[in-house]
Parts: C-alpha cells; structure tokens; sequence
C-alpha cells in the first residue's frame, strides 16, 4: 500500500511533566509577586503602566500576563507548522530527532524573566539536548550569532496581545545584551536569587539555585 507523507505535527518541543508545570508555574508566580513588590521594580514601573493600581504598594504582574499557556508547559525545540515551515522536513528527519521522540529528558532552568511583552523560563541545554535544536533558532536578525541554544525557553504567559513566539525573541534580546557586555544591574534579592534590571523594562532573576524538570520530547499536533 502506498503510504501517505509522514504528517509532521505543529511544533517539536519537550513537553513538562504535569508536576514539573505546576512547580515551575508557582515559582513563575512568586517570581512575579515578589518582584512586583520589590522597591526597585516599583520605581520602574512605568513600562507596566496597566498594571499600576498603586505604585507604592504593588505592581499587579499576574493580571498584566494575562494570557498563560493552557495545560502543561513546553519548551518549543522545532516550530515545523505541520511541515509547511522552512526546514521542517530536515528537522524531522534527524536521527537525534527520530531516536529522542517520546524519551524523557531533565531540563535545567537557571533564570525566570520578564518583558513588557512576555514572561518566560530560560532553558540551559545540555549537549545531549542540543542535538534536537535547530541551526536556524537563535536569531532575531539574520546576522545575529549567538550560542546555540540561546533561545531554549519555556513561555509561562504574554501581555494582552502578544502571540507566545514573542517569548523566544525576548530572551534572545537579553542574550545580545550580555554578549555586549551588559550584565544587568543588581538591584535586590527575592526568594529564588538575585534581581537584575537590564533597562526597557527587561529583568532577569538569575536562580541561586537551578530547577530541574521532568519533560517528554514530542510533537504537538494541537
Ligand atoms: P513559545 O515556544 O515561545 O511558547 C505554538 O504556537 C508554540 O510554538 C508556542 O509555544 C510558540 O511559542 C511556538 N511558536 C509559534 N510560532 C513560532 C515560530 N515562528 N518560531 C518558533 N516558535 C514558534
């Protein structure tokens, strides 16, 4: 019998185990209470400008993120489009990408961050799982040259419409910043580490301790 093409899902990602989205959700909440309540953020706010009820007291983060992925959280290695991206098909047919399909892997995230855009966590992947990211990701211009895997992240939610690839872009921002040199002030403590201010309303809190989750490689066919 003749088969049909391999139909190729919406996206290639890890996919977080139910306990591991629920963890990384919560710390992704304290990260945004806290911060909201810190006094260097407050005197910042200004980019937040919908979430200010009053600046002295706190700055409402969780309702200016207002849109958060449904379900368990993810780590997009490969938007394939149901084949129809660019490099989908050469994605797909990787021998990494065929033997780490539905294997499970341990993701390392070791910063939460925010935008005026997006809320994300930053993935550091390991050589194993940089086997599964593809050449073409970490660029916001075509000229970028960034690390690979430099985008690996998780989107935790977006301001009032903005579309979730927004995150990736965002992180990448941070990572030509520092490439440049900018590390970021140090502007406080909260509960997961230390704070850094990038300027533009971009902040990082790097974890003093990194967290690892559970996921699953695999497509998403929506
Ligand atoms: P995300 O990985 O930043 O969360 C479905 O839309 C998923 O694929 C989302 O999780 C989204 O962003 C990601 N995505 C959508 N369009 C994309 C694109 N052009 N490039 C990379 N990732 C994309």
């Amino acid at each position: 019998p003749s088969l049909e093409k391999e139909f190729l899902p919406m996206y290639f990602g890890w996919f977080l185990s139910k306990r591991s989205s629920e963890i990384l959700r919560k710390a992704g909440q304290a990260f945004l209470d806290e911060l909201g309540s810190l006094k260097a953020f407050k005197k910042e706010s200004k980019y937040f400008a919908s979430a200010i009820e009053d600046p002295k007291i706190k700055i409402d983060l969780t309702s200016y993120f207002v849109k958060r992925p449904p379900g368990v959280l993810h780590c997009t290695t490969k938007y394939t489009e149901f084949g129809k991206a660019a490099g989908a098909e050469e994605y797909a047919q990787q021998e990494a990408v065929k033997a780490s399909y539905g294997k499970g892997f341990t993701l390392s995230i070791s910063a939460l961050f925010i935008t005026t855009k997006t809320v994300g966590a930053r993935v550091d992947l390991n050589e194993q799982q940089l086997l599964l990211w593809p050449g073409d990701a970490d660029k916001i211009l075509p000229t970028d040259n960034l690390p690979k895997g430099s985008r690996a992240h998780i989107t935790l939610g977006c301001a009032n419409g903005v579309e979730a690839l927004q995150t990736g872009l965002d992180l990448l921002e941070f990572v030509k910043l520092e490439k440049a040199g900018n590390k970021g002030d140090e502007v406080g403590e909260i509960g997961g580490g230390k704070v850094l201010y990038f300027d533009n309303g971009m902040w990082m809190l790097n974890l003093s301790k990194k967290m690892d989750v559970k996921a699953i490689f695999s497509g998403y066919y929506g």
